[in-house]
């Protein structure tokens, strides 16, 4: 396979290291031409793991025409965008004209706003508008490729598939205990711009009843157990696409009746995100700075640390998982399906931090499942259009995370499901 990585930032970085150490001699991931508009960025990468099976190349990702252009010079058989969430549409267009699969990491907003001067709402989104194109050409959009989307929205699949007889909800719970030792200050954890729109964005839930609503961010806080030693974390609303997936995909996903995002980011980052909307730099509107236009987000992002570096000097570790919650064999059952990261461990195997090498699994690992033809029409499958991960059977996803020693596991949890299984457990082996 050929691709094309538009935006080698922590994800893209992480994509390359990843497929070059799953597959040192380019038998699979034949070349993946490392692309960014800071073309310095690309080549340092492209040094580190060899310039002829990782070219650069700079590029603009907001310009389609040069997204394809570079598509064909380089005969890809598919463009991944992993640049902020604002630069996904662009590419996908370049990915469309240049008549190739598409991959992403996150849904975007729509850029442009609505006739009537408004914006769409964040659970409309505008990638699914080029379903029929994409269909036409019998290419497949693979949206929300990462790990929260992504890993999350194959587990929703694989729980639906196997481990519930009915599902009544699902809820994506992330929280981490990284710290960084001594350091003072704010710490992003991935692409400064996403977090800062996703943070301020209004969060959302999905009811079967009601369809998508808006609630306030990190609202409704619970305290959620992690496993893997990072314990309990209080965690709240957040915008993110799979509560979008989920609801869309429902009656794949045996029924499924409500969905929901939830971040445990800490009291202190939230405070961080706070103050930066109070002071209007949250937002994306140019304003008149020393004669120039400059939008505060993008102020924002490019002062603050650079979490692709800050991110390596983390100590402890991140869980990414999906809290599912309905019946097996008549009784109550909840689990959790996770997979936690440690920095220390990211950092020493693939010289990058763990919450974007977390990210990078899932799309190199849908890059494997396409590439060997258990993606498009396995399993029936879809074969093209625009589609996110819960569309696709998840049998072989959740099969090659040990060959990435990408480990993943499911946390029973307290429920009459769990009990019944601890019961039997006491009396099985006297019996
Ligand atoms: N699904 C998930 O779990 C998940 C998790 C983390 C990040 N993400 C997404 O991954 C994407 C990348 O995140 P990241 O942490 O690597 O970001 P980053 O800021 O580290 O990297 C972005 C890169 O894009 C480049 N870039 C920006 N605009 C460009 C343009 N117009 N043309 C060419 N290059 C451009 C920058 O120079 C930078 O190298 C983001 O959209 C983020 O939301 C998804």
């Amino acid at each position: 396979m050929r691709a094309l990585i538009v935006g080698t930032g922590g994800v893209g970085e992480s994509l390359a290291a990843i497929a070059a150490r799953r597959d040192p001699e380019g038998e699979l991931f034949e070349r993946l031409v490392l692309c960014d508009f800071d073309l310095a960025r690309a080549r340092r990468v492209s040094l580190r793991l060899g310039e002829e099976r990782f070219p650069a190349e700079q590029v603009d990702g907001m310009d389609p025409d040069a997204v394809a252009a570079l598509a064909a010079k380089h005969g890809v058989d598919i463009v991944c965008s992993l640049l902020p969430i604002y630069a996904d549409l662009r590419v996908m267009r370049g990915a469309l004209k240049a008549g190739v699969h598409y991959l992403d990491t996150a849904a975007c907003d729509d850029p442009d706003p609505l006739p009537d001067g408004s914006r769409r709402p964040f659970y409309d989104q505008v990638e699914f508008d080029y379903h029929e194109q994409f269909a036409r050409i019998g290419k497949l959009a693979l949206l929300g490729n990462g790990v929260e989307p992504g890993m999350v929205d194959y587990f929703a699949r694989y729980a639906a598939d196997h481990l519930f007889d009915e599902v009544e909800e699902m809820g994506v719970r992330d929280g981490a205990n990284l710290e960084i030792p001594g350091y003072k200050g704010v710490a992003f954890g991935f692409s400064i711009w996403s977090t800062i729109d996703e943070c301020v964005s209004p969060a959302i839930v999905w009811e079967a009843e009601r369809g998508w609503y808006e609630v306030e961010p990190f609202s409704e806080p619970e305290r959620f157990f992690l496993p893997d030693g990072i314990g309990y974390q209080e965690m709240g609303h957040v915008a993110h696409d799979e509560v979008i997936h989920i609801g869309r995909n429902a009656a794949l996903l045996k029924g499924v009746k409500r969905a929901t995002f939830k971040y445990g980011l800490g009291g202190d980052f939230i405070h961080a995100i706070e103050v930066l909307r109070s002071l209007n730099l949250d937002s994306t509107t140019p304003i008149p700075v020393n004669g120039g236009m400059v939008a505060p987000i993008d102020l924002v992002a490019a002062a603050a640390p650079d979490p692709v570096e800050l991110g390596k000097s983390f100590v402890g570790k991140t869980a990414a998982g999906i809290w599912v919650k309905g019946r097996r064999d008549g009784l109550e059952r909840q689990v959790y399906l996770y997979q936690v990261a440690d920095n220390e461990e990211c950092v020493e195997t693939y010289g990058v931090q763990a919450v974007v090498c977390q990210t990078a699994f899932t799309a190199a690992m849908t890059l494997e499942l396409l590439a060997t033809g258990k993606l498009a029409g396995y399993r029936g499958n879809p074969e093209a259009g625009v589609r996110s991960p819960e569309e696709f059977c998840a049998d072989p996803y959740v099969a090659l995370m040990p060959e990435y020693e990408f480990h993943g596991g499911v946390m029973e949890m307290d429920a009459d499901y769990k009990r019944a299984q601890e019961r039997a457990a006491l009396v099985g082996p006297a019996s």
